[in-house]
């Protein structure tokens, strides 16, 4: 087999045989395929797409490409949620507790903050001496004990992702259904759950700007969750505003703590609790997503939910002491309120600018090796359909660098009405 053929073949609209895109990944991740001739292949990928049946094949090889984790030895069905990626999504830590307060038990696999979306490591690092460990053998025994556990990428599982996502990245081939699913499904499928809720992100702030289109990213990952027999659910959620209030690092931890006693925003608290409903019925520990809602409900009534976060970030070697008293977590050094200079209701609010100005402002990454202020962000005082005064606070900037003005005006322009 040449890869010469492998091209023209896609090229031309051809189906791909399940003996080609093995021999495309088998090599290139090996490194006898070069970077330029799998350029040509995903290009080929991205105008001419994949059937449902040659994605999930491409799945499946990338999740081969490196170590597969094997959960099967912790008892009880194994759960693992995906977020596509969203502003202030800080859904992991609040539903996390959630769910494992109820009994289920949460395996995740998390990822680092890069533009304008954050990342979940990032958000636990910003507790100090949280270990977001890469070893196998203490994530399954937290898991044990403690019914959750988020562990940092390793570098052995997927490394197929790794390089087709790096050459994607720079070769305008992130956006193609088919490489999204696939890139998504084969990490989750290699870190071993027995059952994925998958959060299918719409609006500005997402990857799908459209919602048609994250339903077709959401029924095609449905589907490779079929081909190869597992239990995957997806919600399809928009992201034409922040979610939540804060964006932003230790910002977001705070609010994800409020939100587990209860007294978070509410968009964020429901969607905590509708996702960690149809996880708890996944892993067969509820009946009806009814019974399961009640039960979070109540965990987070009792006090539970929020024990079971200081449990966590306990065992994961975090300072318990910012989670019984976030106002000891460190402050930006410049505090600005921005106000609003005219009156009516805000319509939108642009996640994407909101992202992209937190990350100005220190809070998030341009490049992989940025060193993020885990006090910089944004936290909105408006969300959509709120309606505002003159001269009303719309927002509250945090940072240390001291030249932020063309910030303000920025974040000001994000708020439509
Ligand atoms: N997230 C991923 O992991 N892969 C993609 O291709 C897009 C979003």
């Amino acid at each position: 087999m040449i890869m010469e053929e492998i091209i023209e073949h896609k090229r031309d609209g051809l189906k791909l045989t399940r003996d080609e895109i093995h021999f495309f990944i088998e090599n290139y991740v090996s490194g006898s395929i070069p970077d330029y001739q799998a350029s040509a292949l995903l290009m080929a990928i991205y105008l001419k797409g994949m059937d449902a049946e040659e994605t999930a094949i491409l799945t499946l090889e990338m999740e081969n490409s490196g170590e597969i984790w094997d959960l099967s030895d912790i008892p009880g069905l194994k759960i693992d949620k995906h977020s596509t990626g969203g502003v202030g999504d800080k859904v992991s830590l609040v539903l996390g507790p959630m769910v494992a307060s109820c009994g289920g038990k949460l395996a995740k696999m998390s990822g680092r903050g890069l533009g304008h979306t954050g990342g979940t490591l990032d958000k636990l690092e910003s507790i100090p001496g949280f270990d977001i460990y890469e070893n196998i053998h203490e994530f399954k025994e937290q898991i044990r004990n403690v019914g959750m556990a988020i562990i940092g990428q390793s570098s052995d599982l997927d490394p197929a992702d790794k390089k087709l996502y790096a050459l994607r990245d720079v070769t305008a081939t992130v956006s193609c259904i088919p490489l999204i699913a696939s890139s998504i499904m084969s990490k989750k499928l290699a870190s071993g759950s027995d059952c994925i809720l998958l959060d299918v992100k719409y609006g500005c702030g997402a990857f799908m700007k459209t919602k048609e289109k994250a339903h077709e990213l959401a029924d095609l990952m449905i589907d490779i969750g079929k081909h190869l027999g597992k239990d995957v659910r997806a919600e399809v959620t928009d992201m034409d505003q922040p979610l939540g209030f804060a964006v932003g690092n230790n910002l977001e931890v705070k609010e994800a703590i409020n939100t587990l006693k209860g007294h978070g925003p509410k968009d964020l608290f429901n969607l905590c609790v509708n996702s960690g409903s149809i996880m708890l019925t996944q892993a067969k520990l509820f009946k009806t997503t009814e019974e399961a809602k009640e039960a979070i409900l109540e965990n987070v009534k009792n006090g539970k939910a929020f024990e079971k976060f200081v449990e966590f970030v306990k065992a994961q070697k975090g300072d318990t002491s910012y989670i019984l008293n976030p106002d000891k977590f460190e402050m930006a050094k410049n505090i600005v309120p921005i106000y609003s200079d005219k009156e009516g209701i805000i319509k939108r609010i642009d996640a994407l600018t909101i992202g992209k100005c937190a990350m100005k402002l220190g809070g998030g990454r341009e490049v992989i090796t940025d060193v993020i202020n885990m006090s910089a962000g944004i936290v909105l005082n408006k969300k959509i359909g709120d309606k505002v005064e003159k001269g009303e606070l719309l927002c509250t900037l945090y940072t240390n660098k001291n030249e932020y003005s063309e910030i303000e005006s920025e974040t000001k322009n994000a708020f439509i009405f």
